[in-house]
């Protein structure tokens, strides 16, 4: 299987949105995206969403990852991801913030588990080494959550998945990631098989020296 990534374009807009809805059925209709969103994203920041593409005579987008430069401060969050990311998730990126938000990041469930996961993150890490930011936070969607809900709180779920007592979908894969969770955080986005917790995540560019979230 050969997998090819690059930076988004105009041309991988459409097939990115489909990509992005599928792999979120509980989106709620106002957040699904559109592919001018995904015009605009590579108007923006083109270097800071990477696509996965499957080769073949005619290339398959399999995977899709995204962020912004902004000043965040993770002692004082903004209530919501939306205000982070401002308009159509991307128009508060500013390109001297000193960290790399990862928002959207997604790989088609039939591909899932071969790496291409890895291999986006990798990519987006280069972005923040390259361009000398401090990190790279993000939200995490707690997939795995909802079977465990109803018997333990947050801060022990979280527990349990560092001691790897607990395999989140998407945490285990951050954490193995090389990235830090930072504290939990309930409605920043809209996810109800989570109650809307997520995890705060953080990984320090080794470049600039800040590689634990609790000194920056
Ligand atoms: C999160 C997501 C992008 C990961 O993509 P992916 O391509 O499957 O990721 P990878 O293949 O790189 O990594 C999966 C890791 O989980 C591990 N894994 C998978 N199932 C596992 C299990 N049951 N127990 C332990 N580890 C497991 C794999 O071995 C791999 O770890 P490794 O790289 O250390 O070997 C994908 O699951 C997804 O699209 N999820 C839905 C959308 C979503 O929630 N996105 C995240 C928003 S924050």
């Amino acid at each position: 299987m050969e997998i090819r990534y690059t930076t988004l374009t105009y041309d991988l807009a459409e097939p990115v949105a489909y990509l992005i809805n599928s792999c979120f059925p509980d989106m709620t209709d106002d957040d699904r995206y559109v592919p001018e969103d995904l015009e605009l994203m590579a108007d923006i920041f083109a270097e800071g969403s990477i696509v996965a593409l499957l080769g073949g005579k005619q290339e398959v987008v399999v995977g899709f990852g995204t962020g912004i430069f902004t000043d965040l401060d993770w002692r004082n969050l903004p209530e919501t991801e939306s205000e982070v990311l401002g308009e159509l998730c991307v128009k508060n990126h500013d390109p001297a913030g000193k960290f790399y938000y990862g928002s959207e990041f997604c790989v088609h469930p039939d591909f899932r588990c071969q790496k291409i996961g890895r291999n986006i993150y990798d990519r987006r890490k280069e972005v923040v080494v390259r361009n000398k930011k401090v990190g790279f936070f993000a939200a995490s969607v707690l997939q795995g959550y909802v079977d465990y809900k109803s018997g333990i709180g947050i801060d022990e779920y979280f527990r349990k998945i560092e001691n790897r007592e607990i395999y989140d979908p998407t945490l285990s894969m951050q954490l193995r990631n090389g990235f830090q969770i930072v504290k939990p955080i309930q409605n920043f986005f809209d996810h109800p098989p989570s109650n809307h917790w997520s995890a705060l995540i953080y990984w320090g560019n080794p470049e600039m020296g800040k590689t634990d979230f609790r000194e920056i």
